[in-house]
């Protein structure tokens, strides 16, 4: 099968098509004919040789995909060859074919194509797990959003606001805020001309927000941390702007805060399998009834990839990239 693969750790015109035997199911998986693949902020770094990729993941990057099954191993009874899924990898999307262990494949909602579906199981199972699970946002709650064009942020906002919270969300430029608010977000606040936590407090009359999902860390926690209303909670999905801060913890004290951060690719088959069940529960209906919609800004085929992952190091994109073989 053909792959993109990296020469040597660095740039995107290290990326390069390469030849690998099909991978094999073993027990409890399935073997899908890849329609298209999700390129995340995480496969920059890999590509880089700088992410800790877990043990036992493939050498071939690629979190997600969307295609055909083709073969299962033992122990799979939920699907059948020919069956269209979208499924959330630990590595190897970047391929014509992709193993996955069943219990991470989800159906494709109704209404979406299967290149779009490649785009959704990353972001969206980081989303629910984080935001809906982990941080119990509620309907009439107010979240913010970093990065409200990211997959992430798109997500983040389609969720929310399906579920009933008020969402501001952050950018660059008045582009994206413009998205941002087409995502159907409440405000949308420029990063930097506006101080997200002055634009906050006015629109919320010195309360604050309930939950906030960073990916930036460093200058920003402490703000955030002073953002937060009464129980608040702070879920830290990355630290692209540093891992270290000074903190006012009187604000955690004397407000009830949680502060909370987590990864989802190391999680066990069972935790990802249980919150893909989630997204087919709550999220997958709400595209059904045109609720939440996908955003993939542009496809690029595999000859391209060096394009794809240019194009997201810009930040030039609002939402998705995918890749085709
Ligand atoms: N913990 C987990 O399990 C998990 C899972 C998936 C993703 N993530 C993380 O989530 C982030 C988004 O992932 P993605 O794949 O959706 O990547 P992406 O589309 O490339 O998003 C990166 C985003 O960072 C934003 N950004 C950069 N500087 C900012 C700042 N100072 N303030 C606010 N926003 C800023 C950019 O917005 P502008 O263009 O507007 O600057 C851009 O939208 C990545 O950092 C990724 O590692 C974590």
């Amino acid at each position: 099968m053909h792959f993109v693969g990296v020469t040597t750790p660095g740039g995107p015109s290290n990326l390069s098509v390469m030849v690998a035997p099909v991978p094999l199911p073993k027990d409890g998986e399935v073997l899908i004919k890849v329609h298209a693949a999700g390129v995340n902020g995480a496969d920059l770094r890999e590509r880089e040789g700088r992410y800790p990729v877990p043990a036992g993941a493939p050498d071939i990057m690629g979190l997600e995909v969307a295609g055909e099954i083709i073969a299962s191993g033992k122990y799979c009874s939920r699907f059948k060859p020919g069956d269209l899924v979208c499924a959330l990898l630990i590595g190897g999307g970047y391929a014509e074919y992709a193993i996955a262990p069943e219990g991470q494949c989800m159906t494709i909602p109704d209404g979406v194509s299967v290149v779009d579906a490649a785009g959704l199981p990353e972001v969206f199972c980081t989303v629910w797990t984080n935001v809906m699970d982990r941080c119990q946002l509620r309907p009439g709650e107010t979240l913010l959003v970093q990065g409200g064009t990211s997959g992430i942020g798109y997500a983040a906002i389609k969720v929310a606001k399906a579920f009933g919270a008020n969402v501001f969300a952050t950018a660059r430029n008045k582009v994206k805020c413009d998205a941002i608010l087409r995502f159907g977000a409440d405000c949308a606040i420029n990063y930097r001309a506006e101080d997200f936590v002055d634009i906050v407090q006015t629109r919320t009359n010195g309360r604050g927000v309930d939950v906030i999902v960073d990916i930036i860390g460093g200058d920003y926690l402490p703000k955030e941390v002073s953002l937060l209303a009464h129980g608040g909670r702070l879920m830290i999905i990355n630290l692209r702007g540093g891992k270290l801060a000074e903190i006012d913890f009187g604000h955690v004290h004397s407000k009830h805060l949680t502060i909370t951060g987590a990864r989802l690719r190391p999680r066990s088959i069972a935790e990802k399998s249980e919150i893909c069940r989630s997204l087919e529960t709550h999220v997958w209906p709400k595209f059904t009834d045109g609720v939440i919609v996908p955003e993939t800004h542009a496809v690029f085929s595999f000859a391209n990839a060096a394009e794809a992952h240019q194009l997201m190091e810009s930040s030039n994109h609002i939402g998705k990239i995918l890749l085709t073989p």
